[in-house]
């Protein structure tokens, strides 16, 4: 890849991140700090399409912030930064939103599924993947890793530029997505059939993993997870086999290890146990010396606030020139000052 590719990505402060966030984006992130250029951002903008108590989200923000840190992200090497930081991405969204059918984004799977959870449905809720796609756009990004959730979002930032770009004249390069072929959607363990979800951690505990979450916490999650009432440890398509596929996937992501040679590590295993088992210790030895990290750096208190500074001011600078380009394709009187 050219030292040059633009990795752009975000993630939500709506909640302790969990391990379907790790595997499915920190750790591509992780992968890509050396060879491109990362830019992660924490979406505040986002998260308050829906309430937020107004300091549990500065408490999480900076949590979030925290673990990409301690996960290893280096700041030297990659932006990370508070979205609101930035007011460009607020202002490239609603130039954005001018261009954008309504249609495109009534259709959005998430946010029919997301509207039928909330008794008022805010305007903010709909238009959350323009807001995305300004995100994106405004970097000249190459690459979008996320999750398979988001690949929906990171089609429509293409259909959005593509047709400013054809109303306005080029200006808006297409990102690509790029989605794990390992982990790109891990399941909740108390119930296989849903998506591991911040949200649902709130209510239910043991729904998932939260990366802070202590050993004992961690090993008894997995230890209630579903199953199902046979034995066989093995990959599989089959919606009976959901929970044992998932622990497999989880397991496969963090080791590394090809399909045969996780079966092969289980061959011996009494029953369900001892798979659990074993998925919690591989999951704990990756997530333990990362929590470590993460209470030696809070304990600093100005370090997160430095990196954050920092970072915001060269994303702001970073990004100007796409947004000016933007105001000037509109036909925007410039402002002598700027
Ligand atoms: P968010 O906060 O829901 O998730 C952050 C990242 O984690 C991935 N992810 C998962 N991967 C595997 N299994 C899971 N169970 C799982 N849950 C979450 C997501 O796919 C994502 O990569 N809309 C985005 C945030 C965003 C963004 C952006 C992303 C805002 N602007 C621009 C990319 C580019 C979101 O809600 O992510």
């Amino acid at each position: 890849m050219a030292a040059t590719t633009t990795v752009f990505s975000g993630i939500q402060p709506t909640g302790q991140l969990h391990l379907g966030n790790y595997i499915g984006a920190i750790r591509q992130w992780l992968g890509s700090q050396d060879e491109c250029f990362n830019i992660l951002c924490v979406v505040d903008l986002h998260a308050i399409t829906v309430y937020q108590d107004p300091d549990e989200l500065r408490r999480v923000c900076r949590e979030a912030v925290g673990i990409l840190l301690a996960s290893g992200l280096d700041p030297d090497k990659c932006l990370i930064y508070i979205q609101s930081h930035v007011p460009a991405h607020s202002e490239l969204a609603w130039l954005l939103n001018c261009v954008t059918p309504v249609g495109w984004l009534q259709r959005m799977t998430q946010y029919k599924e997301k509207s039928q959870t909330q008794d008022s449905v805010s305007t903010g809720l709909l238009d959350y993947p323009v807001l995305q796609a300004a995100d994106i756009l405004l970097f000249d990004t190459d690459l979008v890793p996320t999750g398979e959730d988001q690949r929906a979002h990171i089609e429509l930032t293409r259909d959005i530029a593509g047709r400013f770009n054809m109303l306005y004249g080029d200006t808006f390069k297409l990102p690509k997505p790029v989605i794990p072929k390992i982990g790109a959607k891990i399941m909740g363990l108390d119930d296989p059939t849903s998506k591991m979800s911040k949200s649902i951690i709130k209510e239910r505990p043991h729904h998932g993993i939260g990366v802070l979450d202590d050993p004992k916490k961690i090993l008894k999650s997995f230890k209630r997870a579903v199953t199902d009432s046979g034995s066989d440890i093995e990959f599989s398509d089959d919606p009976e086999k959901a929970g044992v596929n998932n622990l497999l996937t989880v397991y496969q992501a963090l080791t590394g290890k090809s399909q045969e040679d996780v079966l092969a590590n289980f061959a011996d295993a009494r029953g369900y146990g001892d798979l659990k088992g074993g998925v919690a210790e591989a999951v704990i030895e990756i997530l333990e010396p990362m929590q470590t990290r993460y209470r030696e750096m809070m304990a600093d208190g100005s370090y997160v606030d430095d990196v954050l500074h920092t970072s915001a001011a060269k994303a702001r600078e970073l990004c100007k020139d796409r947004l000016a380009d933007a105001r000037e394709k509109l036909g925007f009187l410039a402002d002598r000052t700027s």
